[in-house]
């Protein structure tokens, strides 16, 4: 059975001292609730340690936003997959399009990284998602395929099922332009054929796909009421216990 999953991606956003405060803010509210839905925060780097230490983590699942593609060794100023899960974080954001677009990550960097996350017990939380020339051309299938097969493919079935998806229409992120709920299904039932076609039935089956781009407490409800949408990775919205609970309690 497919876990839900409501995850926070906090960005290059909040001092340590304001993370610590939205974390256990949300740890607080949580406390008396039994979310229908695990809950994930991403977290910058430097908060990951003492919000895993301050919050319960049984409860919240800790992410990091990013992770070397390096195991370690002379690569100034890269956090390695093993330094993430020695801080408690049990997540690892990875292929974000701004880590695409940005800084240059390539599908194979991206595999790696994967391959590397892993290898040390975190789940990815793999992003994809077109852009908006790609969706205006109808390229959007094929883009996510591709994303799919050059980061994913090579995995084992058994690492496979420790992989969470996140589709990412990069024309709604941080636009306010939410993906309809039919489209958030429509490409979501297309990439579970795509994964059971290499995976199989069961395997894609289990996958947990999530929406993200502009995901807020007035349309979480209507996506995740989809069959194939199994929750949200949220940017904005995740950066206030206010606007991130209507989000959780969407399930
Ligand atoms: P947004 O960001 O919710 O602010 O659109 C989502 C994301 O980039 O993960």
């Amino acid at each position: 059975m497919r876990k839900n999953i409501i995850a926070g991606n906090w960005k290059l956003n909040t001092t340590l001292a304001e993370g610590l405060e939205l974390a256990t803010g949300l740890n607080e509210v949580l406390k008396g609730k039994s979310p229908k839905c695990d809950v994930v925060i991403g977290v910058p780097f430097t908060h990951l340690a003492s919000i895993a230490a301050a919050i319960d983590t049984r409860k919240i699942g800790v992410a990091a936003q990013n992770s070397a593609d390096k195991e370690k060794g002379a690569f100034t100023g890269e956090v390695s997959a093993a330094m993430i899960a020695s801080t408690g974080a049990k997540y690892v954001i990875l292929g974000h399009s701004e880590r695409r677009a940005y800084y240059h990550e390539t599908p194979e960097i991206l595999q790696t990284k994967v391959n590397l996350a892993l290898a040390n017990g975190l789940t990815p939380i793999f992003c994809i998602g077109e852009v908006l020339e790609e969706r205006e051309a109808g390229k959007h299938f094929q883009v996510v395929d591709k994303q799919v097969e050059a980061s994913l493919f090579e995995l084992s079935a058994e690492d496979f099922a420790k992989v969470v998806i996140a589709y990412e229409p990069v024309w709604a992120i941080g636009t306010g332009k939410t993906a309809t709920s039919d489209q958030a299904e429509e490409i979501h039932a297309h990439i579970r054929a795509t994964l059971a076609a290499k995976f199989g039935a069961k395997a894609a089956d289990d996958c947990t796909i999530l929406y993200g781009g502009s995901m807020n407490a007035g349309n979480a409800k209507d996506l995740v009421s989809r069959p194939n949408v199994d929750g949200g990775l949220i940017g904005g919205a995740s950066l206030s216990v206010a606007n991130f609970l209507p989000i959780i309690e969407a399930f």
